[in-house]
């Protein structure tokens, strides 16, 4: 079994011209990276998935779902869902499909909650969500009616939950590209809405980074950043010693006000702080679909807004951007 075919078709579905070229070009690496470790596996379950049939499919609710007109029988009903707990840990989410819930790790209607109705509005925009991991957020715009949308993310298991998730969600112009940022450095002027959301702290050169953001807006371009940040007026940030909340790739926490003369310094205009908040046990937790240990188990059990290591406990924060004045 080959996830090349695959692969093609994700590749020729892609709206996106320029990323699609650059998928084109290292069709002979990503192919690799989508048949090793646990691939092989996820595509034998993949294949064996029951077709959708006819059905509804809702994007302006918590939980993005596929209503199948005919449910499935308990049995169906137990196979099936032990097929696509075959693809966790199911992070980003909640989904339900064909009547099997998927309740992930992160209740990622409570970000997307906190942004909506607050950005420029989607419609006929090119729309990138650069660590867009499966999708959900861009389900979640589905309704506002985009131009294209499409998730950039260098995770295999994404991959193959977006192929999941489409094969019973079925957006036409939405496309996945199992790519890193670092990988669209060719690229300029791609998209007109650009999400890059829990990744800037696991960039080791945040200001390259946000630079890369703002040569891939159009001119009239809109960033929404969502990043890690640390109280404090001064404009500084933290560099954990070692682990931020376990993770070891975790670089720098900036304060807000760094986060926005970084924004200042690579080119971004109109820098609005939209949100913040602090991580809550109700957002990002262990479930049946994510196995793993979460939140709880990386803070502090005597004293939660502290983190294991002793740094301030995640909160977030939400910045719209433009690239032009
Ligand atoms: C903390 S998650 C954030 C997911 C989602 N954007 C959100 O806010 O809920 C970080 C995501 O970045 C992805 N990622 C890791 N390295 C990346 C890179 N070099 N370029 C783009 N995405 C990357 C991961 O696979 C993961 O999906």
């Amino acid at each position: 079994m080959n996830s090349e075919p695959y692969l093609k078709e994700l590749i020729a579905q892609c709206p996106a011209l320029g990323i699609k070229a650059i998928m084109e070009q290292r069709f002979a690496t990503l192919a690799e990276l989508l048949s090793t470790g646990n691939c092989p596996r996820w595509l034998q379950v993949f294949t064996q998935l029951p077709e959708p049939g006819s059905g509804r499919r809702v994007f302006d609710e918590n939980a993005v779902r596929f209503i199948a007109d005919h449910a499935l029988n308990s049995t169906d009903l137990e196979v099936f869902k032990s097929q696509l707990l075959a693809f966790s840990p199911w992070r980003k989410g909640p989904y339900e499909l064909n009547g099997v819930f998927i309740d992930s790790e992160w209740q990622s209607f409570m970000k997307w909650n906190r942004i909506k109705g607050r950005i420029s509005p989607l419609k006929n925009r090119r729309v990138l969500d650069i660590g867009g991991g499966s999708g959900y957020y861009l389900y979640r715009m589905v309704p506002e009616q985009p131009t294209w949308m499409v998730s950039v993310d260098p995770s295999a298991l994404f991959f193959y939950q977006f192929l999941v998730l489409q094969k019973y969600l079925q957006i036409q112009n939405m496309g996945f590209a199992p790519l890193g940022i670092e990988d669209l450095s060719p690229l300029c002027d791609v998209a007109d809405t650009l999400f890059f959301m829990g990744v800037l702290y696991h960039r080791r050169s945040p200001l390259d980074c946000l630079t890369q953001l703002h040569r891939l807006l159009s001119s009239e371009g809109e960033l929404i950043l969502e990043t890690l940040y640390i109280d404090g007026d001064d404009p500084v940030c933290l560099c954990p010693e070692e682990r931020y909340a376990v993770m070891r790739n975790v670089w720098f926490i900036p304060t807000i006000s760094c986060l926005l003369s970084w924004l200042s310094k690579t080119g971004f205009k109109n820098c609005e702080v939209l949100d913040t908040s602090t991580t809550s046990f109700d957002e990002q937790r262990s479930t049946e679909w994510m196995g793993f240990q979460s939140l709880k188990d990386f803070l502090n059990p005597l004293d939660p807004t502290r983190t294991l290591e002793g740094y301030p406990a995640p909160k977030r924060v939400v910045i719209k951007a433009t690239k032009n004045i």
